[in-house]
């Protein structure tokens, strides 16, 4: 290799180190406006305290952010440890765990769920709602995994849910704009307008979202730009990934409520635990 086509590679791997770095936190950084944009969905809630009822814990949650499920799960009883990498997000869970009683009050912790050790096990793991697409390399799922086997009993369950690649969305016109909505910023009350664009790398399976906050006050007009990045996993990769470091898995689901995966599945909804052979005597 030339040493212009090295210095064009490591510059390349610079840019996407960073573009992915900004994909991870971005999004996380305003957490009431997390909490605001999501406060409507439900469903994986009532699966998960599903879960929880019949597994029983103590659950670990990799990638608790703001407690949209964790505080929940708590108020209901479960022990629960709560793992994120977000300041910002673990600050806001903080805050609302202030607000209610739980008997048994969470730990929360700053860490990377690519490194956690934690020293001990828990026979429910859990990494709710895209959290795993946050692995952008086959380095990160390894180490992820190993992370995962390591903290969960021998017959523990891992369970979580992604979405499920819908081509048609991921090859959208990249220039254009998309879900336009007029909204009110939770802390600021301050009137925006959001809306998205897309550009999803093939190669990488990786789209690029670009989530724009324009301010709807006629004086202003100000536009902010947050970006997220997702690695997109399709089912059988899935499943050779979770094979090959030691999983089996148990269900493979299209929703929440156990409907078969199918091409016009939104999610993908996995029951794992570690396969027989990989297990520690
Ligand atoms: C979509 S949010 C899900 C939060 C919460 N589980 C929920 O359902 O609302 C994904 C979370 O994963 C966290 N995250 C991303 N990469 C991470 C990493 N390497 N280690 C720990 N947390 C990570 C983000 O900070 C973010 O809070």
């Amino acid at each position: 290799m030339s040493s212009n086509v090295k210095r064009e590679q490591r510059q390349f791997e610079q840019v996407l180190s960073r573009a992915l770095e900004r994909g991870t936190s971005d999004h996380y950084r305003d957490a009431a406006l997390y909490d605001h944009e999501y406060r409507r969905r439900r469903e994986d809630l009532n699966f998960y305290l599903a879960l929880a009822e019949k597994e029983k814990g103590p659950i670990l949650e990799l990638g608790c952010g703001s407690g949209r499920l964790l505080i929940p799960l708590a108020k209901r009883g479960h022990q629960v440890v709560g793992i994120d990498l977000s300041a910002s997000m673990l600050a806001r869970c903080r805050q609302r765990l202030a607000t209610v009683k739980t008997p048994k009050p969470p730990e929360l912790r700053r860490a990377d769920f690519r490194s956690l050790a934690l020293g001990r096990r828990f026979p429910l793991i859990i990494c709710p709602f895209n959290a795993f697409q946050h692995l952008y390399t086959r380095r990160d799922v390894e180490r992820f995994l190993d992370v995962v086997r390591r903290h969960l009993t021998s017959d523990g369950r891992f369970v979580f849910d992604l979405m499920n690649p819908d081509l048609s969305w991921l090859s959208r016109d990249p220039q254009k704009r998309w879900a336009r909505t007029r909204f009110r910023h939770p802390s600021t009350g301050e009137r925006m307008i959001y809306s998205t664009s897309l550009v999803y790398d093939g190669p990488l399976q990786i789209a690029f979202m670009r989530i724009y906050y324009e301010s709807a006050e006629k004086k202003t007009r100000k536009e902010k730009v947050i970006h997220l990045a997702h690695r997109y996993f399709f089912p059988l990769e899935l499943e050779a990934l979770l094979h090959y470091r030691g999983f089996e898995i148990l269900r493979h689901d299209g929703d929440f409520e156990k409907k078969p995966l199918a091409s016009e599945s939104e999610q993908q909804v996995l029951i794992c635990r570690v396969l027989r052979s990989r297990r520690k005597k």
